[in-house]
């Protein structure tokens, strides 16, 4: 098949690469000239595991190609992917208009039947919208061509993206008419051969649940951070308390981890977006709001933590900030906790030595403002002299440290993680003062 993937971020990227690899035709527009050009040279302007030699793969067999020009990238394909960003509005609703220009141009350069499928995660009514801007630019241009609009939430977890893409739990389409229900059916089937995983469902339908799988998601983690936070109180361990609850199959272990919050380009935006669907609607989600406020407060949960062991004025104060990605596998810095962690040290007058195995450069980017924060190549150079390590993502090269080098290169042996990487027992008994999250 012949498809055209509008936008070549984490989403687009990924769609268009894992469709090549399964022997379609796929060209991946960006407005981005930069990106383009990256990828053009053989390069990937994301980390995620395992990307970087499908795309080289897919372009050496000549099935995947990449473009700036919207006439020739929309003459391309029988079926336009839309993924391009979705970020909140200052209201916190879905901002459209980079869907809504994907959509216009689709229309302005039309000539014969296309599939239009949203993949960015858009607020119930966006296909309507894409459906009356098509059609509006077309009626303009005078012509009358045949088109379908098809919501097709993606699912990906940056980080395993190529597993969940290639091996997807389910493949969620919402389609209204037979001709696109058709291609919708034959562009999946090469990713279901053991069983069907397609559910097929009315457009509003499949809109609705992206945002209610995120927001679903999102809300055990805030439940656990406040449960954490009052088990700290209480003297209890929340880690047993997690196990005690993931066992009850109702319930299940996934996303019962408490922490520094969480982040990245999804939750936190898809939350606030469907809050505001709520509102504007009038059934205002009181339990997601609370979910919001929840993260938001957690987010400095571990400043709060370092306030209470050194003091409120850090001036003079350093510290060791290990994982500054919103979580591991991903140079993704979107909404990551330790941009707020890192701001409000640094408010209060420290300094900070950061390590990340891959998303320093995006993080010295999206910190740039922010004086007093060093990038250590190596995570045990971070350490040097710095009053304590404080643990924002669980990045795996984290998880068994050598504790005698660290213990010898913090000026104390102080580690406060955000992400309960450690036995407290074990780590105690090494001779570190070691506070965790609801332990
Ligand atoms: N990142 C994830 O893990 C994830 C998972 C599921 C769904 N989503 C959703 O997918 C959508 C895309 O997310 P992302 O993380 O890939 O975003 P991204 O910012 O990484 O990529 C979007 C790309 O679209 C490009 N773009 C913007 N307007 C364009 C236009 N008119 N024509 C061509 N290109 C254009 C941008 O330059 C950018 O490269 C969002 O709605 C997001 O919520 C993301």
């Amino acid at each position: 098949m012949k498809i055209t993937v509008i936008g070549s971020g984490y989403v687009g990227l990924v769609t268009g690469t894992c469709l090549a690899e399964m022997g379609n035709q796929v060209c991946c527009l960006d407005v981005d000239p930069a990106k383009i050009a990256i990828l053009r040279q053989g390069g990937i302007p994301i980390y995620e595991p395992g990307l970087d030699e499908m795309v080289k793969r897919n372009v050496a067999a000549g099935r995947l190609s990449f473009t700036t020009d919207v006439a020739e990238s929309v003459a391309f394909g029988d079926i336009q992917f839309i993924a391009v960003g979705t970020p909140p509005d200052e209201d916190g609703s879905a901002d459209l208009q980079y869907v809504l220009a994907a959509a216009r141009n689709i229309a302005e350069h039309m000539d014969d039947y296309k599939v239009v499928v949203d993949k960015s995660t858009v607020p119930v009514g966006t296909a309507d919208k894409v459906r009356d801007t098509i059609a509006a630019t077309l009626a303009r241009r005078g012509a009358d061509i045949p088109f379908s609009v098809v919501s097709n939430p993606e699912f990906l977890k940056e980080g395993a993206a190529i597993e969940d893409f290639m091996k997807p739990d389910r493949v969620v389409v919402g389609a209204e008419d037979e001709r696109a229900i058709d291609v919708m059916r034959r562009l999946y089937s090469p990713f279901q051969r053991n069983h069907d995983r397609i559910l097929f469902m009315d457009v509003r339908s499949a809109e609705l649940t992206k945002y209610a799988a995120n927001a679903m998601l999102a809300t055990r983690i805030s439940f656990m951070n406040e449960l954490a936070n009052l088990a700290e109180t209480l003297g209890a361990d929340i880690e047993l308390v997690r196990r005690g609850i993931g066992s009850d199959p109702r319930i299940g272990y996934h996303f019962l981890y408490p922490g520094a919050g969480y982040g990245g380009s999804c939750f936190p935006k898809d939350v606030k977006a469907l809050v505001s669907i709520g509102k504007e609607n009038g059934h205002p989600l009181r339990v997601l709001a609370a979910v919001e406020a929840a993260n938001d407060a957690q987010k400095l949960r571990l400043v709060d933590k370092v306030v209470a062991r050194f003091g409120e004025d850090l001036s003079g104060r350093r510290f060791t900030i290990w994982g500054l990605a919103f979580k591991p596998n991903t140079d993704d810095m979107r909404e990551a906790s330790s941009r707020v962690i890192i701001r409000e040290l640094v408010r209060r007058g420290a300094s900070v030595a950061a390590f990340d195995p891959v998303a320093s450069h995006e993080a010295s980017r999206v910190l740039e403002d922010v004086a007093g924060v060093d990038f250590a190549e190596d995570m045990m150079d971070a350490l040097d002299g710095a009053d304590a390590l404080l643990i924002v993502t669980e990045w795996k090269q984290f998880r068994s440290p050598d504790f005698e080098q660290i213990r010898a290169r913090l000026k104390a042996p102080v580690i406060i993680d955000g992400r309960n990487m450690y036995d407290p027992a074990w780590v105690r008994g090494l001779g570190f003062d070691y506070l965790a999250i609801g332990r």
